[in-house]
């Protein structure tokens, strides 16, 4: 990479300290430009897996913001520090000898009847998931409904970090997104009869042909497949 200009960089405050970058480059990037070598607090590199949680403030602004490090852009003056990892409660269960009721989410997570419904995780999720609103669920006891508004949730703890009290919203989301998955999701009854087929060598032929291929002639096959209509 050609080097830069300092007329071309701007200031960027690493963990407190200064760094010039050029302003073209997201948080993760002008980190790397910088000179660090990023093993944790990265992952996907494309706002899916949550590693990259990072809070920062601007010049002249008493606010805290909050972003992904790989999504957010440089800006002049930014004071950032990473977290890639946010302490936070994670209940230990086996999910074959629990019920999918409130009781259990209670048992195990005893803090979410403490939710003020104060708004502030929603504020901040990279998401934009409504996490209040499937907080309230849970706290109705409403699994379903839970699961499927905390679905993208990417576990980043960016909503347990500013929560006034204290709670780990994505691991009690990702409880009821087990327990839906498990004990109330209808079951797909044509896929438990497309297992059975494959258990029962309906398919060992062709899946022989497909294991002789090479990964191009498999990408291409995977891109030309037919795709049930929605
Ligand atoms: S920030 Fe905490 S207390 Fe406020 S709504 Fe979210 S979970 Fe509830
Ligand atoms: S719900 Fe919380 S952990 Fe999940 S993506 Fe939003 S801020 Fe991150
Ligand atoms: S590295 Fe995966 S979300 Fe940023």
């Amino acid at each position: 990479m050609p080097e830069k200009k300092n007329a071309e960089l701007i200031p960027i405050y690493i963990m407190g300290k200064q760094y010039m970058v050029p302003p073209s480059l997201t948080i993760m990037t002008a980190m790397e430009y910088a000179g660090y070598k990023l093993v944790r607090g990265v992952g996907c590199r494309e706002g899916f897996c949550g590693a990259c949680a990072t809070v920062y403030r601007l010049p002249g602004d008493y606010r805290l913001y909050i972003g992904l490090a790989c999504q957010t852009m440089v800006q002049p003056g930014m004071y950032l520090a990473q977290i890639p990892s946010f302490p936070i409660q994670r209940a230990v269960y086996n999910i074959e000898e629990i019920t999918p009721t409130l009781a259990t989410i209670v048992r195990l997570y005893p803090e979410v009847l403490r939710c003020l419904s104060c708004g502030t995780c929603s504020k901040v999720c990279p998401q934009n998931l409504d996490v209040r609103d499937f907080m309230a669920d849970i706290m109705r006891g409403d699994i379903a409904s839970a699961a499927n508004k905390s679905f993208d949730c990417i576990m980043c703890g960016l909503c347990a970090m500013r929560c006034p009290t204290e709670q780990g919203q994505y691991n009690v989301a990702i409880l009821c997104r087990r327990l839906y998955g498990k004990y109330l999701a209808p079951k797909a009854l044509h896929l438990a009869e497309r297992v059975a087929e494959v258990k029962a060598g309906k398919y060992d032929v062709e899946l022989a042909q497909m294991k002789k291929k090479t990964k191009d002639e498999l990408k291409e096959l995977y891109n030309k497949r037919d795709i049930e209509p929605e």
